[in-house]
Order: C-alpha cells, then sequence, then structure tokens
C-alpha cells in the first residue's frame, strides 16, 4: 500500500483516534453475537498499547439517522473488547463533549476509551468539518483501521484527517494488500466466483474482474438477469429488467477476452420462498412460469467444482442461492467447500458469503476474508476508497493543523 501505516510513524506514548468498523450484529438481548471484526482490529490495537499509546477507539453501528437510538450504543462492543484484551475499556455515552474530551485528555498511557456511536451525531454522514475538527480535537494521531467504512466519505473516515497526521492501520493495511493483489498478480488460473441478488452491485467488479479472471462462475438471484439477457425464459424469478443491457454488455465482453463466463445449466424452483414450499431441480431451459429460481442445481454445482478444482486463485463474493433456508441452501455450501478444499488461494468479500461461510463452519480455512462487504466490491472495481485516499502517502508529508 502507498499509503502511511501506524508503523511508518513514531506513536509511542501518543494519544491516538482511531477509526474501527465495530458494526457488528446484536441479538434482541443487545449481546454481540459476531465479534470477528472486533477482533479483526486487535492486532493495530495491540501495536499502540504495546508503544503505551493513549488509544480512543470511534466507530459507527448500524444506521441510526444522527439520532440516538439506545439500542445502537456502542456498550456491548466495549465489554466485548474488554474481554479480548483482558483490560478495561471506558466507554463514552457520547461522540464529542466537554465530558469526553476532558476523559480523552486524562486518559493514561496504555488505557482505553471506545466513543459512543458516530452515527448519532448528524455531523458523521455529512462529512461536517466542524465535528471533523472536534474529533480531531481529541487526539495527536489519526488512525483508519476501519476497512468495512473506507468508501464512505464520512468525518471519521475523511474530514478527519485534514486536521491530524494520517495514517493506516494494519487491519487496512492487510485488507488492501490482499484485495489488490487480486487485480494485480494473482496466481492463474483466477476463478471468481460472484453470487447475491443484483447484478447493479456487481456490474463494474464484473467488469473489472473480466480483465483478470479465467473464469467468472455466477449464481444466486444475479444470474437470471443474464439469462434472460441470453433470451431464456425466468419465470417468477428475480431479475433487475434495468440491467439487461450491462449483463449482454458483460458476456460479450467475457467472449471478446475468452473468459469462461459461466451461467448456471440447472437450478433449485419453488413457487414461494418458504422453508416449507415444495421444489424441484429444473434445466434452466425449462424453468416454469409460475416458479421462482432459489438455488443453483447439482449439474451445475459438479461443473462449479471441477473448475474450482483446477484454479491457484479464487475470489468468492455472494451466494449461490437463498442459503438461510434448507432447501436453497445446498449450492452455496457445496460451493464454499470446493473453495476450502482448493489448494490455491481463497479471498472472501466479506457480506453473505461470509455469513455463509459461517452457518458451514468453514470460515477457519480461507486464506482471506475481507471485513468489508461493499468496500472489498469497491477496490476490485479498481475505485479508490475515500477514507484511504485521504492518508498520507508514504512519500509526502501531509497535515493542515
Ligand atoms: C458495513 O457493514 O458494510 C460497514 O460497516 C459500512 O456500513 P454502512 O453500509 O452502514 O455504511
Amino acid at each position: 500500500m502507498d499509503k502511511k501505516t501506524v508503523k511508518d510513524i513514531d506513536v509511542s506514548g501518543k494519544r491516538v483516534l482511531v477509526r474501527v468498523d465495530f458494526n457488528v450484529p446484536l441479538n434482541e438481548n443487545g449481546e454481540v453475537v459476531d465479534g470477528t471484526r472486533i477482533e479483526a482490529a486487535l492486532p493495530t490495537i495491540n501495536y499502540l498499547l504495546s508503544k503505551n499509546c493513549k488509544v480512543i477507539l470511534m466507530s459507527h453501528l448500524g444506521r441510526p439517522d444522527g439520532k440516538v437510538e439506545e439500542k445502537l450504543r456502542l456498550t456491548p462492543v466495549a465489554e466485548f473488547l474488554s474481554e479480548l484484551l483482558e483490560r478495561p475499556v471506558k466507554k463514552a455515552d457520547k461522540t464529542v463533549t466537554d465530558e469526553v474530551k476532558t476523559a480523552a485528555s486524562n486518559l493514561k498511557e496504555g488505557e482505553i476509551l471506545l466513543l459512543e456511536n458516530l452515527r448519532f451525531n448528524p455531523g458523521e454522514k455529512k462529512n461536517d468539518p466542524e465535528f471533523a475538527k472536534n474529533l480531531a480535537s481529541l487526539a495527536d494521531i489519526y488512525v483508519n483501521d476501519a476497512f468495512g467504512a473506507a468508501h464512505r466519505t464520512h468525518a471519521s473516515t475523511v474530514g478527519v484527517a485534514n486536521y491530524l497526521p494520517a495514517v493506516a492501520g494494519l487491519l487496512l493495511e492487510k485488507e488492501i494488500d490482499n484485495l489488490n493483489g487480486l487485480l494485480e498478480n494473482p496466481k492463474k488460473p483466477f476463478i471468481a466466483v460472484l453470487g447475491g441478488n443484483k447484478v447493479s452491485d456487481k456490474v463494474k467488479v464484473i467488469d473489472r474482474l473480466l480483465d483478470v479472471v479465467d473464469g467468472l462462475l455466477t449464481g444466486g438471484g444475479m444470474c437470471f438477469t443474464f439469462l434472460k439477457a441470453k433470451g431464456l425464459n425466468i419465470g417468477n424469478s428475480i431479475c433487475q429488467n434495468e440491467e439487461l443491457e450491462h449483463a449482454e454488455e458483460m458476456l460479450k465482453k467475457a467472449e471478446k477476452n475468452k473468459v469462461g463466463f459461466y451461467l448456471p445449466k440447472d437450478v433449485v424452483v419453488a413457487n414461494e420462498l418458504s422453508e416449507s414450499a415444495n421444489h424441484k431441480v429444473v434445466s434452466v431451459e425449462n424453468i416454469p412460469s409460475d416458479q421462482k429460481g432459489l438455488d443453483i442445481g447439482p449439474e451445475t454445482i459438479s461443473e462449479y467444482k471441477k473448475i474450482l478444482a483446477t484454479a491457484s486463485t479464487i475470489f468468492w463474493n455472494g451466494p449461490m442461492g437463498v442459503f438461510e433456508m434448507k432447501p436453497f441452501e445446498n449450492g452455496t455450501r457445496e460451493v464454499a467447500q470446493a473453495i476450502v478444499d482448493s489448494k490455491g488461494t481463497t479471498i472472501v468479500g466479506g457480506g453473505d458469503s461470509d455469513a455463509a461461510l459461517k452457518k458451514f463452519g468453514l470460515e477457519k480455512t480461507i486464506s482471506f476474508i475481507s471485513t468489508g462487504g461493499g468496500a472489498s466490491l469497491k477496490v476490485l472495481e479498481g475505485a479508490v476508497l475515500p477514507g484511504i485516499e485521504a492518508l498520507m502517502d508514504k512519500k509526502k508529508i501531509r497535515c493542515k493543523t
């Protein structure tokens, strides 16, 4: 990465403001259900603690609209982190007020303070300079380690970097190195597996990947837009008609670049989306008009497994079907297992694919699972993320005070 990291500057004993992505799922009792993102921030936090820093952490949780929502307070996250670190984590109940400023300035070396949910403040999403300046006033150095939020232009991800020396955390560095490695220097054959519902979310990624991959395997709701673009009758399956033209362009680009663009040969269909729905396997040429496709079928699974077994690099984003429901989980589980069994480098782009790996207990054997769903797709589109652009370049020192 061409940006400075915490290891490129002297942080010893300094007050360091760290943007983390602690946007984690909570259950109805307000407990953290999956702490992967909190664990992923530990290398940076532990590094700063080893340098006797006073650590001020900040994050968003959920999407409160600039107002306090009691169930979205970061208190359970502070408790979870405290257990992981086996040391106290002070928790502020506001983002920035005079009391929070006092608490930050009273921190001793090796102490940690977590601010309240940044999105309780309307200035966060507006990238309000006053809010950014207030956040910056808490510390001497700013570290962005929130890869999952680096595609957002918010006060805590972009604005604050105008007022402090701004560097990347170790998670951010690892994410960028892994994902850029896919575009710049993938070991061949490189196979991408894309699923999920919306073609619109993936068009730019598909476009970029078609320049580097040897094969693209598709599944999930989005493949029906491609099947329709090829002139097939997709029955009641989900389809983004406004994306049909893009789908055709992508199929043409794959042909021009001599990339295998694989669509399902058979699918599991049902007349409704429910655990108890009657379901059956049909070829994609024979989808009944009153049925919808909800998973890839066995012939497709077996073809995809054979291709995945030849890959030296695999990138996966998006489930192959409605894996949350038993009758439609098979495609996602089998493809996930084939990725896990691969001897090559396997990179998973966060979000639903990560949830699927966890459901099937397969997450431990993947080379790298990104903590950012939307952000990882942006990187693979070739976009420069605003939260990364705002950081100091390795060569220059840039800091407005
Ligand atoms: C995520 O969960 O993808 C990140 O935390 C970003 O959250 P957001 O989509 O609400 O900005």
